[in-house]
């Protein structure tokens, strides 16, 4: 099944996609993740968009559905679980249309909702493996260890674009370009709302539920 993870900034889709990845044996696709392996490791597309990625500002559509269509493609009919894409109209209808040349489909559409001022302590408190990017929260899901991740030993760092004036943007932007992509959808591909302040075994729980 392929599936897109919808939602602001912070509402958990990074979180949500790791589990639904090994539970369903899906590749989890997140642009954001590309775009800033692309910056860390200084390619041609680092270069082009680590100060867009630093300003919480959106990388332009083109680049976005070059990069997505090569892993697409790479992932073939396995199933794939889209995370941070599509993020404006105009990236959804050059989704649909990859996706008719490709013979495949959206199987569902799951949205996170969470509120605005849950996102800011969020994303303000987030804390992120250098090496195997596990996800950690300074408050509501530390390490055991202080800076040091669970999972890998790996040190665990603060996104530059997590800082409170970057994460407000972010948030406009989510609500200017990317909530309208719902309407685009609507009737056309299965919706499912989830309460994305639950607890996050709870979440998991409710997306597995609507699934089903
Ligand atoms: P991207 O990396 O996609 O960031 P985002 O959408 O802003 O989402 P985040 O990764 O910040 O949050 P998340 O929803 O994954 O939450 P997480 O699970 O980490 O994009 C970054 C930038 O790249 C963009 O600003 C843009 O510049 C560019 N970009 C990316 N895609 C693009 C595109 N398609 N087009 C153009 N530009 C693009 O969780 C957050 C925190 O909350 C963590 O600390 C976690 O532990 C905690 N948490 C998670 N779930 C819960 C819960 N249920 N309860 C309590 N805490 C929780």
């Amino acid at each position: 099944m392929n599936l897109i993870l919808f939602g602001p900034p912070g509402s958990g889709k990074g979180t949500q996609a790791e589990r639904l990845r090994e539970k369903r044996g899906l590749r989890h696709l997140s642009t954001g993740d590309l775009l800033r392996e692309a910056v860390a490791k200084g390619t041609d597309l680092g270069r082009k968009v680590k100060d867009i990625l630093a300003s919480g500002a959106l990388v332009s559509d083109d680049i976005i559905l070059a990069l997505m269509r090569e892993e697409i493609v790479r992932v073939g009919k396995q199933g794939w679980l889209l995370d941070g894409f599509p993020r404006t109209v105009g990236q959804a209808a050059g989704l649909d249309a990859q996706l008719v040349e490709l013979d495949q489909k959206i199987g569902a559409i799951v949205v996170l909702n969470v509120r605005r001022e849950a996102v800011v302590e969020r994303l303000s408190g987030r804390r992120t493996c250098t090496q195997c990017k596990t996800v950690f929260h300074v408050k509501i899901n530390p390490p055991r260890v202080d800076g040091i991740c669970d999972r890998c030993g790996g040190t665990l760092v603060q996104r530059e674009d997590d800082r409170p004036a970057t994460i407000e943007k972010r948030l406009d932007v989510y609500e200017a370009q990317t909530q309208p992509i719902l309407a685009h959808y609507r009737g056309k591909v299965a919706i499912h709302e989830v309460n994305g302040e639950l607890p996050v075994d709870e979440v998991t729980r409710f997306i597995e539920l609507v699934l089903q």
